[in-house]
C-alpha cells in the first residue's frame, strides 16, 4: 500500500481508485499471541497509510488480549520495550471468535455476502481499486490454517484470486503472507485474469518461517512469555512505521524486508507486469544474499514457528519461582513434546505403509517420501490426504481445529511427495487415503488412553 499513493499519481487515471484491505490472522491459542499482534499492527498500519476504516476487514480469534496468560490484559503489543505501543487499541475486528474459517475468508476475499454473517463487510473494490491482503499463521507445504478449521488449501486461494478477477475486483492486488512454507501457497497465481497480483511470501516452499521478539520480551516491565511478531511480519511493519508512506515505493521495502527476513527466503510471485508497473526495476531474483540489515534478527529472539510453545512453556518453567506452577509448565513442556513425537511417526508409519509395495528404490523409499521436496502437482490427491489428517487425527491442543497444528503442518510435505508418487508406489488413492485414516484413529486411540 505504500506505493499505491505513488502509483496514483503517477497515473493520473487512477486518482478516483479507492483501496481496500483484508486482515486475517489464522490461529488461536495463547502461544499464538503474535499473530493477532501482528494483526492489529497490520490494522494500525494501514489506517496510518489512508485506507479508510470502512474499507479494512479484519478476522481473528481475538482471544488473546484478555487471556489469562496476559500480564497486561486487554492489551496487544508487537515488540517489546517501555515504549511500546499497545496495537489492540483501536485495532477494530469485524469477524471474532468462532465464525473465523477459510470459509468466511473466501466470502470476504470473494465479495460474496451470502457467505458472511448478515450485514458482515466483504470487499466491494472494483475494477480501479488496489487491494491489499495480509494473512499471517501457521502453514505446510500447501496449507494455512484457520482458528476454526478446516485448513485451506492452495487449489482455494488460488479459486479465490481467480474469482476476485472474475468478478473485476481490483487493478492491483498485493497479498503478504506469512507462513512456514508459504510459498508453496502461490504457485498457481493466476496470471492472465483481470488485475495484476503481486504475493509476497514469508519463506519459501520448503523452510518455516520464524517467530521473532521471543525470549527477551519485555514490554512494559512485564515479561509476555511467548514470543510479540513474526519477522518477516514485524520487517514489513517496522519499516512501514518508519518510512515517509508518501514517498517510499513496495520496491524499497520489500529490498528491505527481504534483507531483515534473513531466516527464511522471502519470495515473490506474480504479474511481471506488477513489478514493471508498480515496483519499477524490482530485482526479479529475491534469494539476494543478505547484506547489511535494519535492526537483525539474533538466535537469542527469535525462534522457528513450530517450536514457540514447546520453548514458551519450557521458558515458563524455567522462570516460576512457584514449585506447583513448575509442575504444570514442565507437564505440558512434556505433553506438547510428546504429542510432537506422536505427529511425527503417523507420517513415519504413512511413509513406511505407502513403500509396502513399490517401484521406487526400495531402500530409499521411506527416507524419499520423508524428506524430499517435491513441488505440489498432484492437488486433488494431497487436497484429500490433507482432509483426512484434518478429520480423523487429533487435535492436539483445544486450539487445534482438528488434525493439523502448527507443528505437524510441516509434514504436509510428505503427503505431496506421497501423492506425486502414487504410480511408482502401485498404490490407489483410495488406499492411501484408508492408510492415513488408519494411522490417525491409531494415533487418536492412543491419546485416550493416555487420558483415561
Ligand atoms: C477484554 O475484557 C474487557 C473487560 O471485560 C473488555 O472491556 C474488553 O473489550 C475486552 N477486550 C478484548 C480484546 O476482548
Ligand atoms: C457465495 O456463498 C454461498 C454460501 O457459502 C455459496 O453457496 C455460493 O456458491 C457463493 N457464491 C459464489 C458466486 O461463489
Ligand atoms: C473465472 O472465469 C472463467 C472464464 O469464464 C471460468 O472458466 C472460471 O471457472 C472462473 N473461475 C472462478 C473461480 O469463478
Ligand atoms: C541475519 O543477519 C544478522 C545481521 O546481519 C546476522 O547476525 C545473522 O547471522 C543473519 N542470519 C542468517 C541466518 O543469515
Amino acid at each position: 500500500m505504500l506505493k499505491l499513493a505513488l502509483l496514483l499519481a503517477t497515473f493520473p487515471g487512477l486518482v478516483q481508485a479507492d483501496r481496500w484491505a483484508v486482515i486475517a490472522a489464522g490461529s488461536k491459542g495463547w502461544w499464538n499471541y503474535r499473530h493477532q499482534a501482528d494483526a492489529c499492527h497490520a490494522y494500525q498500519v494501514l489506517k496510518k497509510s489512508g485506507i479508510p476504516e470502512d474499507h479494512i476487514i479484519t478476522m481473528m480469534q481475538d482471544d488473546v488480549a484478555n487471556s489469562s496468560e496476559n500480564p497486561l490484559k486487554g492489551q496487544l503489543y508487537n515488540k517489546p520495550g517501555d515504549d511500546a505501543v499497545d496495537v489492540r487499541a483501536g485495532c477494530n475486528i469485524d469477524y471474532s471468535g468462532d465464525i473465523v474459517t477459510g470459509a468466511l475468508f473466501t466470502g470476504v476475499i470473494t465479495g460474496n455476502e451470502s457467505a458472511v454473517p448478515a450485514n458482515g463487510k466483504v470487499l466491494k473494490s472494483g475494477p480501479n481499486d488496489d487491494v491489499f491482503i495480509y494473512f499471517v499463521d501457521h502453514g505446510g507445504a500447501g496449507i494455512v490454517s484457520f482458528p476454526n478449521g478446516p485448513f485451506y488449501h492452495a487449489t482455494q486461494l488460488s479459486m479465490d484470486l481467480e474469482a476476485m478477477q472474475n468478478n473485476t475486483m481490483f487493478n492491483t492486488l498485493i497479498f503478504y503472507m506469512e507462513a512456514c512454507y508459504s510459498g508453496s501457497m502461490f504457485t498457481d497465481l493466476p496470471t492472465n485474469g483481470n488485475g495484476r497480483m503481486l504475493a509476497l511470501t514469508a519463506a519459501n516452499a520448503k523452510e518455516s518461517s520464524w517467530g521473532y521478539y521471543c525470549m527477551d520480551a519485555d514490554v512494559h516491565g512485564k515479561d509476555i512469555g511467548t514470543c510479540l511478531g513474526d519477522l518477516f511480519s514485524i520487517s514489513w511493519m517496522e519499516d512501514s512505521d518508519a518510512a515517509d508512506l508518501s514517498t517510499e515505493t513496495f520496491k524499497t521495502q520489500i529490498d528491505r524486508v527481504v534483507k531483515r527476513t534473513n531466516k527464511s527466503h522471502v519470495l515473490q510471485f506474480g504479474d511481471t507486469s506488477v513489478e514493471s508497473l508498480t515496483l519499477g526495476t524490482l530485482e526479479s531474483k529475491l534469494l539476494a544474499a543478505p547484506h547489511s540489515t535494519i535492526g537483525a534478527p539474533s538466535q537469542s529472539n527469535s525462534m522457528k514457528s513450530r517450536d514457540v510453545p514447546s520453548m514458551s512453556a519450557w521458558r515458563k518453567y524455567l522462570n516460576s519461582l512457584d514449585e506447583t506452577e513448575k509442575e504444570i509448565y514442565m507437564n505440558l513442556y512434556k505433553l506438547i513434546l510428546e504429542g510432537q513425537e506422536a505427529d511425527e511417526n503417523v507420517f513415519k508409519n504413512i511413509a513406511k505403509n505407502a513403500c509396502r509395495v513399490n517401484m521406487l528404490n526400495q531402500m530409499n523409499c521411506e527416507e524419499y517420501l520423508l524428506t524430499a521436496r517435491e513441488e505440489l502437482k498432484e492437488k486433488h490427491c494431497h487436497y484429500v490426504l490433507a482432509s483426512t489428517i484434518d478429520q480423523k487425527c487429533p487435535a492436539r491442543s483445544e486450539h487445534n481445529p482438528g488434525g493439523w497444528n502448527h507443528y505437524n503442518m510441516q509434514f504436509s510435505q510428505v503427503l505431496v511427495n506421497v501423492c506425486n508418487k502414487l504410480p511408482e508406489l502401485m498404490v490407489d488413492l483410495d488406499v492411501m487415503q484408508q492408510v492415513v485414516e488408519l494411522e490417525c484413529r491409531m494415533a487418536a486411540a492412543a491419546v485416550r488412553e493416555l487420558v483415561v
